[in-house]
C-alpha cells in the first residue's frame, strides 16, 4: 500500500516539528510538504536527513507543489480554519491540533468534510494518557461526590484555565448527572485562593518557569482520596495520537471530533 502522503501546516512552530519528525520515522506516512508563514527557505530539510521538501509560506502554493493526501495543522485558529477550508474543497483529508476552534468552525468543517467525502480530524488534546485520565474521571465521578483539579503549565500559557481542565470538569460533572458537592469556605481572605468552579468542581491554574502540562483529578469522599494525575514530559506525548489520527482520517468521511473517539475505551460510563 502506498504511503500516506502529509503536508505539515506550521510547520516551523514547535509542535509542527515535532510532526514534522514524526511522521519522518513512520514507515506508512511519507512527508511531502511544509506550509509556515515565516518560511525564509523554498525547502525544508527533514529531520532524518533523508531528503528536501517544498517549503511554502501560504498552504495555496503547498497543496498545488505537493498534493499531499492529509494536511496536519498546528498553527493559529485564524490559519487553522482557513486551512481547514482550502485543503477540505479540494478533496484533502485535514488532522487539526490547533487550539480555539468555535462551535461554528467544527459545524463548517464537518459540513466541508461531508460534502467533498473527505475526513477530518479535529482533537484539543492528542496525548493519549490525558484522554485515558478523562475516560477515568468520568468513571470516578459516578462515585465520589467531591472533586477538584489541579491543572499546572509552563509559565507563558496564555489562558486559564486550560481547555482540558475545562473539559474535564464538564465531562465528570455529565457523567455522573449532578453537579459535585462544593465545599463554601466562610472566609475567602485572599481572593481566587479557592479557584475556579464548574459544576462544584475547583479548578486551579498553576503557571511556572519550568512546567510543561499536567493535570491531577482529586476526589475525595470520608477517610478517603482518590487522584489522577497526567504529566507531560516532552511534545513527544502528541505524537502517537497525532499519527493514529492521520492513519484513521483517510477511512472516515466528515468530523470526528476528539482523540477518545479513535480509541477504545470500554469500561467507560
Ligand atoms: N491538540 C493538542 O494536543 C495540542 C498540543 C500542543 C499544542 N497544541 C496547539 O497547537 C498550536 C500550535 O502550538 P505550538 O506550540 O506549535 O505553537 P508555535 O507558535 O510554536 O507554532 C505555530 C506555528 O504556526 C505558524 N503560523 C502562524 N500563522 C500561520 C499562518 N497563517 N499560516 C501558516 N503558518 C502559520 C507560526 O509561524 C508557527 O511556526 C496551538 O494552538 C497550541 O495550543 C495542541
Amino acid at each position: 500500500m502506498d504511503a500516506i502522503a502529509v503536508l505539515v501546516h506550521g510547520a516551523l512552530g514547535k509542535m509542527g516539528k515535532e510532526v514534522t519528525a514524526a511522521v519522518c520515522r513512520d514507515r506508512e506516512l511519507e512527508m511531502v510538504g511544509a506550509v509556515d508563514i515565516k518560511a525564509t527557505e523554498e525547502q525544508l530539510l527533514l529531520p532524518d536527513g533523508s531528503k528536501s521538501v517544498p517549503l511554502s509560506r501560504d498552504l495555496e502554493s503547498g497543496l498545488k507543489l505537493c498534493k499531499p493526501r492529509v494536511v496536519v495543522d498546528f498553527s493559529i485558529a485564524e490559519a487553522a480554519i482557513s486551512a481547514a477550508r482550502l485543503a477540505l474543497k479540494q478533496g484533502i483529508n485535514v488532522v487539526i491540533g490547533t487550539s480555539g476552534l468555535t462551535r461554528d468552525n467544527l459545524d463548517e468543517i464537518d459540513r466541508l468534510a461531508k460534502d467533498n467525502g473527505v475526513g477530518a480530524m479535529v482533537a484539543p488534546n492528542f496525548a493519549l494518557g490525558s484522554v485515558v485520565l478523562m475516560h477515568l474521571a468520568k468513571i470516578a465521578a459516578r462515585f465520589f461526590d467531591h472533586a477538584e483539579i489541579i491543572e499546572l503549565h509552563h509559565h507563558e500559557k496564555a489562558d486559564a484555565p486550560s481547555g482540558t481542565a475545562l473539559a474535564t470538569a464538564q465531562a465528570m460533572v455529565e457523567a455522573r448527572g449532578k453537579p459535585f458537592v462544593y465545599p463554601a469556605t466562610r472566609k475567602e481572605t485572599l481572593s481566587g485562593t479557592r479557584g475556579g468552579q464548574v459544576g462544584g468542581v475547583a479548578i486551579h491554574s498553576v503557571r511556572l518557569l519550568g512546567l510543561m502540562a499536567s493535570q491531577e483529578v482529586v476526589f475525595g469522599a470520608p477517610g478517603q482520596t482518590l487522584t489522577l494525575r497526567h504529566d507531560t514530559l516532552s511534545r513527544e506525548c502528541y505524537m502517537p495520537g497525532v499519527i493514529l489520527a492521520i492513519k484513521e482520517v483517510v477511512r472516515r468521511k466528515g468530523l470526528v471530533y476528539g482523540l477518545d473517539s479513535l480509541l477504545d475505551l470500554k469500561g467507560g460510563p
